[in-house]
């Protein structure tokens, strides 16, 4: 999920004081604010030095997508939405606890990526007949999404950051009672038909060890892989100091109930299974994408660690078998747009991660907006390798973009190849 820059940015400011004291964590924290956060020194670049047509599509109920997945079968694009002005006040995975202001109108969204109309494409906001939401609202507060495309149905997972209730009198908690104990997400399974024109609301995941859930990797095989992005701390200074601490969480359910399985991560955001079978797992923090092997218990093995210096969000892996993942370029433009969702957009950029034959990986970047020309403040990248096409979507963006590769046949690997690689 793309939260990141916002709960990291906030961080900074809320452990200001705090820096001084942890000497020993200065150099290396330095390092990840200064280089990682901030891009101090960067060459940021703009859109026109790479080979594509970008464009924004706007419609109704397309803003605030966090998280977008692809079903190659069906050729849909499902997205996460919500309400651009309303991320801000309701957030729990960045600190915000404002319950008045969340939005009471989250909807996944199918697009569908062959059918263009205009500038954008046909698309259906799906609604959630069957699903209770707190107090028979029937709301959802979406963040992370990942899909499963099965031989009848899609299995769309996603992360529902909902407030707490009192359980004693069944309201809400206040915000000053959520700010220090935090919101309720659980992760929820619909299930769609092909054409997803019917949506069947499976379950609730609800579990002590689903606490600051941020995306989640499905198995396929009804278990499935998720990062706690603060680890347990839902709310309070621990939770501000999470990302520098560096407990944030990997964290495997099946039937038999849930447990973390990998710990130590500064802001682990949307893990990813690549074509290899091998669990990848982006940092908001630290710049390493960790690489793990899963075991037959569900454990993990840390095996290899790729290093793109930019706070990264959700990686998704394409047709192709390459990984792409949305950088933050620069966190403090990302902060101040969080805030101010209508205003100027922050600069957002794209890599691709590729696996050679030799099992070492090269990351190229191929796409950067330095002056936010078009590109949304992309939490989510997804890559469809039949067109080439490369939509956008960003956790608080009131539109979503598209990019087209320009038309000449060597297009989309001229240009992209050891330039790009240079600037990393
Ligand atoms: C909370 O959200 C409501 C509704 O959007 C808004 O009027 C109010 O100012 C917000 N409160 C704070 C403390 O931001
Ligand atoms: C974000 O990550 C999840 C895996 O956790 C993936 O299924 C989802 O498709 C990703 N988002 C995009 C844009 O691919
Ligand atoms: C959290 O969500 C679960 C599942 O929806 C629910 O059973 C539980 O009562 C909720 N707890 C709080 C404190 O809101
Ligand atoms: C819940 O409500 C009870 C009764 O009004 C109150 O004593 C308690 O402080 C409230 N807050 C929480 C977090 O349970």
């Amino acid at each position: 999920m793309p939260l990141n820059p916002l709960a990291v940015a906030s961080s900074v400011i809320v452990v200001g004081g705090f820096v001084l004291v942890g000497a020993v964590l200065w150099p290396i924290f330095l390092r990840d604010i200064i280089i990682i956060t901030n891009g101090l020194g960067r060459t940021v670049q703009p859109i026109s030095d790479f080979p594509y047509q970008c464009r924004r599509i706007s419609g109704p109920g397309l803003q605030a997508c966090e998280d977008m997945w692809l079903s190659e079968r069906t050729r849909q694009l499902f997205l996460a939405c919500s309400d651009s002005a309303s991320r801000k006040h309701w957030l729990p995975n960045a600190a915000r606890f404002n319950v008045s202001g969340r939005s009471l109108n989250d909807k996944m969204i199918a697009l569908d990526i062959d059918k263009p109309v205009n500038t954008g494409f046909e698309y259906r906001v799906l609604e959630t007949p069957g699903f209770p939401g707190v107090n028979g609202d029937s709301g959802l507060h979406l963040v992370g999404m990942t899909g499963v495309d099965g031989q009848n149905h899609i299995d769309l997972y996603v992360v529902n950051a909902k407030p707490s209730v009192n359980i004693t009198t069944g309201t809400y908690l206040t915000q000053k009672e959520h700010k220090e104990i935090g919101g309720n997400s659980t992760i929820e399974l619909f299930r769609v038909n092909p054409e997803a024109e019917e949506v069947e609301f499976v379950k609730t995941f609800a579990d002590p060890h689903i606490l600051t859930p941020n995306n989640i990797a499905p198995t396929g095989k009804g278990s499935f892989y998720f990062t706690n992005d603060h680890g347990p701390h839902k709310a309070g200074t621990w939770h501000a100091l999470s990302p520098i601490m560096k407990n944030g969480d990997v964290s495997y359910c099946n039937e038999g109930g849930c447990r973390k399985v990998d710990g130590g991560h500064g802001f682990p955001n949307g893990l990813s299974f690549g074509k290899d079978g091998l669990l990848y797992v982006p940092s908001s923090w630290a710049g390493d994408l960790k690489v793990y092997r899963t075991l037959p218990d569900g454990g993990v093995e840390h095996i290899d660690s790729i290093y793109i210096p930019y706070a990264l969000d959700n990686l998704s892996l394409d047709g192709n078998g390459d990984l792409w993942i949305p950088g933050f370029p620069n966190m403090g433009d990302m902060l101040r747009a969080f805030d101010n969702p209508l205003g100027p957009t922050p600069p957002a950029n794209v890599f691709r991660i590729h696996k050679k034959d030799d099992g070492t990986y090269q990351v190229d970047k191929v796409l950067e907006d330095s002056e936010g020309k078009v590109l949304p403040a992309a939490t989510a990248v997804v890559h469809d390798v039949k067109t080439g096409r490369i939509f956008l979507s960003g956790i608080f963006s009131p539109f979503i973009s598209v990019c087209e590769p320009i038309d000449s046949p060597s297009a989309e690997t001229a240009g992209l190849g050891s330039t790009e690689r240079d600037e990393l």
